[in-house]
Formats: structure tokens, C-alpha cells, sequence
């Protein structure tokens, strides 16, 4: 949800914070007395992370730290959850599930295992502390920054299919990710945190689809088809007319890259009874119409 927004709902209190700044996390924490925690703060782009590795380690780990030393100090009883990410399996095969391999190949990943292993698994066990976390695959919405693959594709295809913009560039377009809807994923949070014991989950449709499948998707949700010609850097993708829409460039590229994620959830099927209500196609429908709607408000 926008801060926006959150400030004008009547049933939530803002408080101030900063996962930089052990005093601000308990003034907080003294101030909310919470009864459950979710840490979803971080550095959360893997891209930046590996030009602002320290800033990714200091919020992601070491900030993770503070608010859950503090939370242990100030309210121990309250439950807490921790963001966790696919990323941590890095080059681990799909399907990846709670038992796979951890092999993360950014500072982003780096940092979310460091802060899952000693955080979440080590406090949990040594100080019994109720903690779990959600090692989600990728969870996006139409509230999605637009940097991301997903919005940075649906806001840039409704742009040109409105006439406002020609083209756009992206980076690796066989990476394969396991694109579930945000809102499902917030649900298991909130299961995990229900349970009797605290326990850790991956949660993930089960299914895969490659950046460039999800281009295609999101283009035909426009009535637009797109023909891919070249290769490598001087690949392009152009609609019905020959127009080029879709370029790559080499500065979206990373420096090591997670190729291929797909979840297995069965746990949090069986024991959590979750499962993702929305599809790929559902996910991409909603993401275009959301895009298309808010580029024609901003023409008026
Ligand atoms: N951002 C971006 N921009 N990614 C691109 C682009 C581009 O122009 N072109 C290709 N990609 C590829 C990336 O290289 C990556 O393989 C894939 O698209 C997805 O990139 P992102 O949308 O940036 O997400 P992510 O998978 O790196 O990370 C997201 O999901 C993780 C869970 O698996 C983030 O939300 C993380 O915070 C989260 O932990």
C-alpha cells in the first residue's frame, strides 16, 4: 500500500522508523507494543544491490538485526516474520523448496541468507523465539516499483500502446521467474504467524515463465503481438506494423544472474492449507489493466 494511503486509513497508526537507527526501532516497538511483527524492509533490488552492496548488507542483515534484537527486548512475546527471498537459491536447480541448496549469487541474496540463517533459524532455535519466514519467489501487484521487470514492462507497453512512448530496453530476457500475485503472498505471512509453532515456507505458484514470455503476455492483454528478430544485444521485439517496441540493452544486465526459479510449495499447501488464487495470466491481465488505467488518467 502507498505511505499515502496508509496515513489516511482511519484503522492504521504510522509510526515513524528506521532500520539504520536502534533507537527509532525502539521508540517504535515501545510505542506499538505489537503483538505480531513483519519485517518486510529492505534494500529489495537486486540490481542495486550489487552497486550499493554495503547499504543492501547494512539494511538487510544488520537492520533485520536491530529491529529483532529490539522486538526480543521490548515485546517478547510478539510473533515475528521475516522476509525471506528465492534468491537465496541463487544457482540451486528448480524446483527449489525449504530443503534445496542455498547459493546466492548477488550481495542482495548474500545478505537475506546471512540474516536467515543467523536471525531466523539461529534465534530461533537459541533464544526460542517465534519467528518464521517466507522465502517468497517473485510477488508482484500493480503497486509494484516500476523498475521492476514486471511493471517496468506493463507501464512501458501501455505507453506505447497509447502512443506516449516507442520503445523500451530490458536486460536478460531468458531469466525464468516464478511470478505469483502479491496479495497471495501476503496471506501465507499472515497463516505463518497463526500457526502453533514457528516454522519457514516457500511460497510460489509452482510455475515459471521467462521475461520474455512475460513481454509476450503482457502485449497480447494490449492486442499487441511482438516478433522477436536478432540476436543477443541486437535482439528486438516488434509489433504487427514492424515497429521496433522491445530493445535490449546491456545495462539492465547483472553481474551474476539467478537464471531459473520455481517454487515448490507443497509445505505450505499441506500445512499452512495455502495456494496462490491467481494465475500467470490473471497476474499479467491485472497489472496491464491497472497500468493502461492509470497512463490514461495522467492524459486527462
Ligand atoms: N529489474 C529489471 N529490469 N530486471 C530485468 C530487466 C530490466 O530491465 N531485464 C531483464 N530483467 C531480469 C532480471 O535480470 C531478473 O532475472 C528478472 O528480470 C527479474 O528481475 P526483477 O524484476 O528486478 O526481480 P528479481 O527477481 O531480481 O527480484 C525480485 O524478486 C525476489 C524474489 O525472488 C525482488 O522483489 C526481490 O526483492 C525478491 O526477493
Amino acid at each position: 500500500m502507498r505511505l499515502k494511503t496508509i496515513a489516511h486509513s482511519p484503522r492504521l497508526h504510522l509510526l515513524y522508523g528506521n532500520l539504520r537507527d536502534s533507537p527509532a526501532i525502539t521508540r517504535a516497538l515501545k510505542e506499538a507494543q505489537p503483538d505480531e511483527i513483519y519485517n518486510l524492509a529492505a534494500q529489495s533490488d537486486v540490481g542495486i544491490s550489487f552497486k550499493c552492496p554495503e547499504e543492501t548488507w547494512e539494511v538487510n542483515y544488520a537492520g533485520a538485526k536491530r529491529l529483532i534484537r529490539e522486538a526480543m527486548r521490548i515485546c517478547p512475546k510478539a510473533r515475528i516474520y521475516h522476509a525471506s527471498t528465492s534468491e537465496m537459491f541463487g544457482t540451486t536447480p528448480p524446483p527449489q523448496n525449504e530443503l534445496s541448496a542455498f547459493a546466492p549469487v548477488s550481495p542482495y541474496g548474500e545478505a537475506k541468507l546471512k540474516a536467515y540463517r543467523e536471525l531466523v533459524c539461529g534465534y530461533r532455535a537459541k533464544h526460542k523465539l517465534f519467528i518464521c519466514s517466507g522465502i517468497l519467489f517473485n510477488h508482484e501487484s500493480s503497486r509494484r516499483g516500476e523498475h521492476f521487470v514486471t511493471r517496468k514492462t506493463t507501464l512501458s507497453l501501455a505507453h506505447i500502446k497509447l502512443g506516449l512512448q516507442k520503445s523500451f530496453a530490458l536486460g536478460n530476457l531468458e531469466a525464468k521467474r516464478d511470478w505469483g500475485f502479491a496479495g497471495d503472498s501476503v496471506r501465507a505471512m499472515h497463516l505463518m504467524l497463526q500457526q502453533k509453532t514457528p516454522k519457514d515456507y516457500v511460497i510460489a505458484t509452482g510455475e515459471s515463465h521467462t521475461v520474455r514470455e512475460f513481454v509476450e503476455a503482457a502485449a497480447k492483454e494490449l492486442g499487441m503481438t511482438i516478433r522477436w528478430s536478432g540476436k543477443g544485444l541486437r535482439e528486438v521485439g516488434k509489433d504487427a506494423k514492424g515497429r521496433i517496441v522491445v530493445r535490449v540493452d546491456k545495462k539492465f544486465f547483472r553481474p551474476s544472474e539467478v537464471r531459473d526459479l520455481r517454487g515448490d510449495a507443497s509445505s505450505a499447501r499441506k500445512e499452512l492449507r495455502w495456494k496462490s488464487h491467481t494465475s500467470f495470466k490473471q497476474l499479467v491481465r491485472m497489472m496491464v489493466s491497472a497500468d493502461l488505467k492509470n497512463v490514461r488518467q495522467q492524459m486527462h
